[in-house]
C-alpha cells in the first residue's frame, strides 16, 4: 500500500492488481479521498480505471439521483444536461468524459465507458424495475461483469437492491408504477414507468459483509490507500436473493417497518 500521491501511471499498475477476465465489465462505487493525493483528481482515476483496469472491458459508474422526498405524490424528475448526480466525484468526472454513454432513468442511472457501454446501459427506461431486470445492474452482471467498491462499504453497493428486486421484496418501493420524466443529455424527453424506491427503510447490507467473504464471493483488496471489494455481481445477486428467498427481512435493519 503506497503513501506517495497517485498518479495516472502508478494508478494503472494498481488497478492491475484486479486481474479481470478479458472483456468483463466492472461497475465502480467510489470514494476518492480513499485513495490518498492523486494527481489530476477524479478524471485521472477515470483514465486510469477505463485504460487499464479492465482488458477491453466497459468500466460504468452509478449516477444516481434518486432523493428521500421522491413518492407517487413528487416523482422524480432527472435533467440529465447538467450531469449531475451525488455518487461522488468520480462519477460526476466520468459524466464529463467524452465517449460516456448514460442509461435513461429517473433515479438509478448507470454511466458507461468503453466497448459496450451502448449496449450496457441501453433501454433502462423499460427494465421492469430501477435495479432489476433489464437494467444496467442485470446486464453488468449478465456479461460477467464485476463489482468494485472502492473506498465504500457495502451500504453503496447498488447491486444489493438489485437482488431484493429479483426477489420481489416487497419493502423497497412503492406499490405500482409511475410515469417520471427524464431529459437525456441531447435535450430529448423521455417518460419513463417504474417503481419508485422508498427511502423509510433502512438496510443493513453492510452486516452482510464477513458472510460474503466466508462465501469466496467477495475479495478484499487495496488500491493506493484505499480498502477495496472486488465480487462478481452474478454471485452476488445469487447468493442474496437466494438469502431472500430463505428469509426476506435479511437485508432490513431490524427496526425496520415491514413490508
Ligand atoms: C459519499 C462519497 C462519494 C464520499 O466520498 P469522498 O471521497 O468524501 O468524496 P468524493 O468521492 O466525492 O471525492 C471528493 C473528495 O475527495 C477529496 N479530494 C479532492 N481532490 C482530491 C485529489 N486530487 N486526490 C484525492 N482526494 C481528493 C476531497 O476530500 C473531496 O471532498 P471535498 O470536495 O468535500 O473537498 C462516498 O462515501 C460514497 O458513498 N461513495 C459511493 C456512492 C455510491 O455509489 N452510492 C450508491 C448508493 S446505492
Amino acid at each position: 500500500m503506497s503513501t506517495t500521491p497517485q498518479n495516472l501511471q502508478t494508478l494503472s499498475e494498481e488497478f492491475g492488481q484486479l486481474s479481470l477476465p478479458h472483456g468483463a465489465p466492472l461497475l465502480v462505487h467510489s470514494a476518492l479521498s480513499t485513495l490518498g493525493w492523486v494527481e489530476g483528481g477524479a478524471s485521472a482515476v477515470v483514465e486510469a480505471l477505463t485504460t487499464t483496469a479492465t482488458t477491453q472491458g466497459t468500466v460504468l459508474f452509478p449516477t444516481l439521483t434518486g432523493a428521500s422526498s421522491d413518492s407517487p405524490d413528487h416523482r422524480p424528475h432527472s435533467d440529465q444536461r447538467l450531469q449531475t448526480t451525488w455518487c461522488g466525484a468520480i462519477p460526476c468526472a466520468a459524466l464529463r468524459h467524452p465517449a460516456c454513454h448514460r442509461s435513461v432513468h429517473p433515479t438509478h442511472a448507470v454511466a458507461a465507458i468503453g466497448p459496450d457501454a451502448v449496449e450496457l446501459t441501453a433501454d433502462h427506461a423499460s427494465a421492469q424495475s430501477p435495479c432489476g431486470q433489464g437494467s444496467p445492474y442485470t446486464r453488468l452482471a449478465a456479461a460477467g461483469g464485476y463489482i468494485l467498491l472502492l473506498g465504500v462499504r457495502h451500504d453503496a453497493n447498488t447491486t444489493f437492491h438489485t437482488a431484493e428486486e429479483l426477489a420481489d421484496a416487497p419493502y423497497v418501493s412503492f406499490p405500482g408504477r409511475y410515469s417520471c420524466t427524464v431529459i437525456d443529455t441531447l435535450g430529448k424527453y423521455h417518460e419513463v414507468k417504474t417503481p419508485i424506491h422508498r427511502w423509510d427503510r433502512p438496510r443493513i447490507f453492510e452486516s452482510w459483509h464477513d458472510r460474503l467473504i466466508a462465501q469466496g464471493i467477495v475479495r478484499e483488496l487495496h488500491i493506493a490507500q484505499a480498502p477495496c471489494r472486488l465480487m462478481r455481481a452474478q454471485d452476488l445477486i445469487d447468493w442474496l436473493t437466494a438469502q431472500l428467498q430463505h428469509s426476506p427481512r435479511a437485508l432490513l435493519a431490524p427496526h425496520s417497518p415491514y413490508p
